[in-house]
């Protein structure tokens, strides 16, 4: 996606984030969200990406937020939402990107009104070029604050 089609609540930005406040960033970002957009959300175990993905979910109107879950065996989770499909891929557990294909992953890509990727660095040629990257990260000696670097 080219610079100009993203949201403001995606612009460029470096922050520091209490769990309170990234739910609500992500809330704002899935309001706002345009069609289409794929976010790559970098960074480690428990960095945060699931509760943003949750929370952005909450934001597009998915109707049920029960469905938005760590890592089960599934790598690819779909949502009903009132924008339509919402892709969800967590892909700690992908052993090639090669699977992605056999699971239907570029029908769904067209088809989803937003894709939210987990460990998108494992996905490879699979992820397109124009996904924003979003990254998580932990502050050392702080258990309950996070990083939030959009480029
Ligand atoms: N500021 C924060 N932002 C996001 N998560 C936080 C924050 N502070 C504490 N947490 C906790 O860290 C955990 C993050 O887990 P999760 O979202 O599943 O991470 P990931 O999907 O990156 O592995 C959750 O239990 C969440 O409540
Ligand atoms: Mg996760």
């Amino acid at each position: 996606m080219s610079e100009e089609r993203r949201c403001e609540e995606l612009s460029t930005t470096d922050e520091t984030l209490t769990l309170d406040q990234l739910v609500e960033r992500g809330r704002a970002i899935g309001a706002t969200l345009p069609e289409g957009t794929v976010l790559a959300l970098h960074g480690e175990l428990g960095a945060g990406k699931t509760t943003l993905v949750r929370a952005i979910c909450e934001g597009l109107g998915v109707y049920d937020l029960g469905e938005v879950t760590s890592p089960t065996f599934a790598l690819l989770h779909e949502y009903d939402s009132a924008r339509g499909l919402v892709l969800h891929a967590d892909l700690y557990r992908l052993r090639s990107p090669g699977e992605l294909e056999q699971l239907g992953w570029h029908e769904l890509l067209h088809r989803a009104a937003a894709v939210m990727v987990e460990w998108p660095e494992r996905g490879g040629e699979m992820i397109p070029p124009d996904a924003v990257p979003l990254q998580l990260a932990h502050l050392p000696g702080s258990h309950d604050v996070r990083r939030m670097c959009i480029r």
